[in-house]
This record gives structure tokens, C-alpha cells and sequence, in this order.
């Protein structure tokens, strides 16, 4: 074991990657005290800061006797647990038989394991002996019999660590957990940002960034999906910290449902985070034997500002979190029919589409909603996965064939976890959706949730898409989901177990999601929901990529996809260029301005192709051949920030730099002309300073350092929304 180490004189357990280290001690009375994360600190074990004082109103545990010092209630912890004197918020709280709820959770013993931990049944990162290794130390309640393995995944290379619990009871009656955070993070007196991603349907991942305060601030969803409302991804920070200096810390939640992610300040000035599966409706009931994990944490740790911070999370999830073979590799660029036809189409409309998207050198058509059932308007047809011969005359094999036969490849829309009222599935089986017994549903886009965490309705639904998917060459699925989920109460579960239905219906979709990219390993896949409701660490572990939002306003998309940055790599994002008026804001920028912004994502266009003027298909086919040659940087090379669009009105600038610093994208929006206009200038960043560096278009070269260091003026042009385009390559 290189990375992990335990120090058996003073009980000190190290983590170490190249560039941030962690450490915890189990100190008096078996209590595992959190020591430190942050930068690499050498050999020094950071046991200095714990100063020991006799704190009022702070009780102290039975075996502390006569020592007034001792407290939990100001001690930095690894993992809390209620009913034991600690009033902060806590990570665990498990009700026993006899109604108490307290724990008393002690250090017993640890292991340590080369390679990376798995999580049954959840999404987590992967790492073999050579990239990673795990530390287990064993929490326990001595009463209740109750063991907390808290897990711990080391990633030297890539400077994450990772954390989840797993439960597990060992006594002889039942405990039912309340809470099981997934992790704890104890700071000493450090004032602090919170920087986090807000946001609503078509307007998600708005950056916040806002002091500390005393007390308890949080971020959560309770809608069964981790929600357009707050990303379960958040940063904290030094006040000084800059996108690329100072100090900072990100936390990603590898879980796609309900969670919460807390942050007391506390008495003391101590800064407490927790984050893990929401409370809110959720209660585990262990039997003896039983076993519960939590999902994963990704933390990591950057000295150099939020820009190296993402970047960590960007290569992260690139090589050990996404599986798919597409993940570094050209993925199809595509042609999605829903702001084109929505409902409104017939197989020959579809297959010219198709045929306008191969003219200008596109890869993959996408077939979106309304091939299904009944599906004509979305009040129906939800549940029933039977292709609509009488939209789509002959069948789908016969359209796929005919599409593939012109060169493209064909990908379909699916919406698996809900029923609408009006479909046969529904008729035959009212009792498959979340439903509470005797009270009105809450409808929502007018569909339901089925129950998900029913094996026999998960079978029914992917037996049916299984057997569309069989019946043609379907290269490309997304997978939409389009209403939060609401009418939380399962028929199939008896009353003591209702509170595991938000966490059971996650593990439900998580199954389907793994057996379609088992049986179809080829498989491009993409999340959705609606847009980026589920824009999560938990989803990037099936699909490479997500629809980032149902809003295609090249102006929006700027804040959406900027906020999105901070914690997913940009090959993450489907980003498709659309028709003006634009749909969701009416706004109209230039077609070449929606290229720009499409291209910092996973391009793609979603719109009447048989409708572009001869200058827009020349545009397209040039935006679709320079992608092409550059989309290498998008999903292998370091994304700048250059600009925030929530500071800057003036424009927004982002750069791309490959691994090699050979090559080097800069694009961006002058949001606003003026008369008689100022020069603005921007500066790169991540070039080799002493090397030179040619701009493409006017054959100028300079040196990284010019670039970096004196800057560039961007284009002075006419009229709003203009595009920025530069490419650098080194000489
Ligand atoms: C959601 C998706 C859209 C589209 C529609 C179809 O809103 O985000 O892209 O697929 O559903 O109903």
C-alpha cells in the first residue's frame, strides 16, 4: 500500500494523491477524529489543531469521566452520529426497537485493499490495483450491534478521493436508519464561500457563490431525481479563491435521486459538510444480517483555483467514472426531430430529415418523442413501447433500413419510468404507477410514475423496448424522464417499508440502465431529463453524455453550460444548434453563433434540416467538418473559463487546450456591440509559455507567454450575439 498509511504509534490513518492529502486519528475513547484535507503536507500529522477545552453546554461521554474536555459536540469527526452529545448536524441517525435513537459509533478496525471499492447495484468510479486503493475502517454501535464501514477510494493520479458507508447490522433485532450521509467533512475555523449550481426546467446549473454563515445552509432535492432545482454539486472555498488561485474543495454525489447536501457553521467557527441521500422519506428497516450502502462522494482538492478543481473532475470522470467506449472517442454527431416536427411527423418527413442531415455530413438520426403507442400529444401513449404504424407506415425496420442505407445510423427517444393515463398499460395495470391509497395523484405533464421499484413493471417496460431496440439497428437511445417523482407509495411494499421507495426506485432505474448497456455494449447513450434534471455523477456512469438542458437559446446556453463546467467534463454536455425565433426565448442570434456555442458540448442539431437556406447548409457543413477536427479537444484536452457570463455582459470566452498543449481552441459570444466600441482584450491560459503558437486564420504567430501574458483583442464586429472563433497550433 503506497498511498494509504497507518501510523500504529500515534493511530493515524494518511491519504495520499499527488497533490492533496487526508488524514483522520482515532483518538480517546475510540472516537475517529478527522485531522485534515488539503494540500500535501508532508509527514506532519496535523494532530496540533485539536485543542481540548471545557466547552458549556457541550457533554461530554460517559467514558470521559471526570474530564470535562472531552466533547463530541466540538470535535471534527469522520462520521457523527446522533443522541450522543454531538448537536450539530450529523451523518447517521438509526431508530432501535425500543424507540431510542441514539449512536455511539467507535473505531473498531480498518483494512486496506489494493484497487478501488464497488457499490452493489450503484454507480460509483472504478480503479484497478494500479490506479487506486481502498481503505475500510470499521465504525460500531456496541449496543445495537450496528458495524459502519466507512469506504474510502484513493485515486493518486487523478487527486480524488471518494467516499461511501456501508451498514450493516449485526445484532439481533431491527434497526431502521433515518439517515446515512455518505460522507462528513470537519474544517477548524476557516471562513469559507459555498459555491453552488441553482437553477429551474430549462434554465439549470446557475452559478451561486455566497459567504458562509453560522448556521445551517443547505442544497437539496426531495423530487426523486437530483433535479433542474440544485446540482449535487457543490465547491467550498477561500474568500480569495479565484478560477485559478487559492484554495478549494468539491464534493460530487454519485446518485441520481433525493439528497442533501448540508453545511453548518458551527459555535466554534467549525465548518461542518454532509452529504448523502435526502432524510426526507427515507427510512431503511435492517434486519439481522442486512445490509445497506450509501452512494459515493467524489471529493478533490486544488490549491490553483477552480479551474484546476474542474479539471480534476473532468479527467476523473473521463477515465474512471463514464464507461462508455464512447467516451474519448468521435461520437456520432447527430439530427434530433423534436424541435423539428414534434409530435407532427410520418416516416417520410423523418427519413428526409435524415436525408438533409447526411447532405451536410451528419452521422446519426435521432428519433424523439411520439413513435410510440398512441402518442400523439403528451397526454398519451406513455408505457406502451409498440411502434405507431400509422405514423410510421411499414414499421420502424423498414425507415431504419432505409436510413442506414444512406449512411446514417439511427437512435430513438424512450421515456421508461412513466405511464400515462390514456395507454393500455395503464388500462391493464393501475396499480403499476407510484400511487398513494385513497388520495388524489399529482399529475405532472400529465403522465405518472410507474413503479419503478417493481421488478415485474421494470421487466414488462424493458422486455417491450428490448424488443423494438431487436427488431432494428438502434445505435443511439435517449432516455428521457419528464416529471419529478410524486405520489411516493408502492403497492407492492407493506407500510414499515414505504420510506425506501425513493431509494428502491433509483436502484430500479439503475438496474435498467445497466442491462440496456450490458445487452447493447455499442450502445450511444444519453440522459435526459427534460433537459438537465438529472445532470449527475450518478447518470455519467451509464451514459457519456446528457442533454444539458431543453433550453437551446445560444444566449441562455452560455450561463447553462458555464455553470455546468465547474463539475462535468464539457464532452458531458448535448449541445445542439436550433432554429430562430428560438423556441423557449424567441431570441434570434446568428447561425453561426449557435455553432459556436453547440460545439463547447456534444454537437448535434435539432431542427427542420429541409428548412436551412443554402447559406446555413454551408455553414453547417463547415461547423459540422471543423468539429470534426477539433472535437478531440473537447473530449480529451482542459477547459478554461475565460470569462463568467454572470459577471461579464460584454461577452463570454472559453478556450480548450489539448493534453500536448499543441493545439488550442478559443470561442466565444460578443453579447453586446456598442458605437465607436472598446477594445476588449482576453488572456489565455494552459499554453506552453516559451513555445510559439500560430493563429490559424491570419497566420500570426506568438509566443504562449504573448498570448497569456499580453493578451488578444477579440473581434471588434457589427451587431449582437456575434460569433468568436480562434484556433491556435503550435509551431
Ligand atoms: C423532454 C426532452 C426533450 C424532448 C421532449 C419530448 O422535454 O428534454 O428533449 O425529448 O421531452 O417529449
Amino acid at each position: 500500500m503506497k498511498y494509504i498509511t497507518y501510523n500504529e504509534k500515534t493511530n493515524v490513518f494518511s491519504l495520499r494523491t499527488n497533490h492533496s492529502m487526508y488524514q483522520m486519528q482515532v483518538r480517546e475513547h475510540d472516537t475517529l477524529v478527522h485531522l485534515y484535507y488539503g494540500a500535501n503536507v508532508g509527514d506532519t500529522e496535523i494532530t496540533h489543531r485539536i485543542i481540548s477545552l471545557d466547552r458549556g453546554f457541550s457533554g461530554n461521554p460517559y467514558e470521559a469521566g471526570e474530564d470535562r474536555t472531552f466533547s463530541l459536540d466540538v470535535l471534527p469527526q469522520e462520521y457523527s452520529g446522533y443522541g450522543n452529545g454531538d448537536y450539530r448536524i450529523n451523518s447517521m441517525e438509526a431508530q432501535h426497537e425500543d424507540g431510542s435513537d441514539a449512536l455511539h459509533l467507535r473505531y473498531e478496525c480498518y483494512k486496506m485493499m489494493e484497487g478501488k471499492y464497488s457499490l452493489k447495484g450503484l454507480p460509483a468510479m472504478f480503479g484497478s490495483a494500479e490506479e487506486a486503493e481502498t481503505l475500510e475502517i470499521v465504525l460500531y454501535d456496541r449496543i445495537s450491534n450496528l458495524k459502519v464501514h466507512l469506504l474510502y477510494g484513493v485515486f493518486p493520479e487523478l487527486d480524488v478521493i471518494t467516499r461511501a458507508v456501508r451498514i450493516e447490522n449485526q445484532g439481533e433485532k431491527t434497526v431502521t436508519i433515518q439517515r446515512a450521509m455518505s460522507m462528513e467533512m470537519d474544517y477548524p475555523n476557516k471562513h469559507m464561500d459555498f459555491i453552488h449550481f441553482y437553477g429551474r426546467h430549462t434554465m439549470e446549473r446557475m452559478m451561486e457563490r455566497l459567504p458562509l454563515h453560522h448556521g445551517v445552509q443547505s442544497v437539496e432535492s426531495k423530487r426523486g431525481t437530483s433535479s433542474h432545482q440544485h446540482n449535487p454539486f457543490v465547491i467550498l472555498c477561500d474568500k480569495a479563491t479565484t478560477e485559478t488561485h487559492g484554495d478549494c474543495y468539491g464534493f460530487a454525489l454519485v446518485y441520481s435521486g433525493n439528497y442533501k447536501c448540508e453545511i453548518e457553521v458551527d459555535q466554534m467557527e467549525q465548518t461542518r459538510l454532509t452529504m448523502g441521500i435526502h432524510p426526507y422519506h427515507f427510512s431503511i428497516r435492517l434486519n439481522t444480517g442486512d445490509v445497506f450502502e450509501t452512494p459515493e462522494v467524489i471529493m478533490a482538492y486544488s490549491d490553483a483555483g477552480l479551474e484546476r478543481l474542474s479539471h480534476i473532475f473532468h479527467d476523473a470522470y473521463r477515465s474512471n467514472l463514464i464507461r462508455s467506449k464512447y467516451v474519448n472517442t468521435p461520437r456520432p454527431i447527430l439530427v434530433n426531430n423534436w424541435e423539428a416536427t414534434y409530435f407532427n411527423f410520418d416516416e417520410e418527413k423523418l427519413f428526409q430529415i435524415a436525408k438533409a442531415g447526411k447532405d451536410i455530413g451528419l452521422d446519426l438520426f435521432v428519433l424523439d418523442d411520439g413513435w410510440f403507442g398512441k402518442r400523439n400529444s403528451d397526454y398519451t401513449g406513455l408505457g406502451d413501447w409498440v411502434v405507431n404504424e400509422d405514423k410510421i407506415k411499414g414499421g420502424l425496420p423498414k425507415l431504419v433500413e432505409r436510413i442506414n442505407g444512406i449512411g446514417m445510423k439511427f437512435g430513438l427517444w424512450i421515456e421508461p419510468e412513466m405511464v400515462s393515463e390514456d395507454s393500455d398499460l395503464y388500462r391493464e395495470h393501475p396499480d403499476w404507477c407510484l400511487r398513494i391509497p385513497q388520495r388524489h395523484m399529482n399529475r405532472s405533464r400529465h403522465q405518472l410514475n410507474l413503479d419503478i421499484t417493481r421488478k415485474e413493471v421494470r421487466d414488462h417496460i424493458m422486455g417491450q423496448i428490448f424488443k423494438v431496440m431487436d427488431s432494428c439497428n438502434v445505435e443511439y437511445i435517449k432516455w428521457d424522464m419528464n416529471r419529478s417523482v410524486d405520489n411516493v407509495y408502492s403497492m407492492a411494499l407493506p407500510a414499515e417499508r414505504q420510506g425506501e421507495v425513493f431509494h428502491r426506485y433509483m436502484l430500479g432505474v439503475y438496474e435498467m440502465m445497466e442491462q440496456l448497456v450490458q445487452r447493447y455494449p455499442d450502445l450511444l447513450f444519453e440522459n435526459c431529463s427534460g433537459g438537465g434534471g438529472r445532470f449527475d455523477a450518478g447518470m455519467l456512469y451509464y451514459s457519456p453524455q446528457i442533454w444539458c438542458s431543453d433550453n437551446t437559446d445560444a444566449v441562455d446556453r452560455l450561463k447553462i453550460q458555464y455553470g455546468t463546467s465547474f463539475g462535468y467534463p464539457i464532452s458531458t454536455m448535448g449541445a445542439h444548434v436550433s432554429v430562430c425565433p428560438n423556441h423557449q426565448t424567441g431570441r434570434s442570434t446568428p447561425f453561426e453563433t449557435r455553432g459556436v456555442v453547440a460545439s463547447a458540448g456534444t454537437f448535434g442539431f435539432e431542427l427542420d434540416l429541409e428548412k436551412l437556406t443554402p447559406e446555413e447548409k454551408e455553414l453547417a457543413r463547415r461547423q459540422i467538418r471543423e468539429y470534426k477536427e477539433t472535437e478531440h479537444l473537447v473530449q480529451t484536452g482542459d477547459y478554461y473559463r475565460l470569462t463568467s457570463p454572470f459577471k461579464n455582459n460584454d461577452y463570454v470566452v472559453w478556450q480548450f487546450v489539448s493534453k500536448d498543449k499543441k493545439e488550442s481552441i478559443v470561442n466565444g459570444v460578443m453579447l453586446r456591440n456598442e458605437a465607436n466600441p472598446h477594445i476588449h482584450l482576453i488572456w489565455l491560459r494552459g499554453l506552453e509559455p516559451d513555445q510559439y503558437y500560430k493563429d490559424m486564420a491570419s497566420g500570426a504567430v506568438y509566443t504562449g507567454a504573448a498570448l497569456m501574458k499580453a493578451g488578444i483583442p477579440l473581434p471588434v464586429g457589427i451587431g449582437d450575439y456575434q460569433p468568436i472563433t480562434f484556433r491556435f497550433e503550435r509551431q
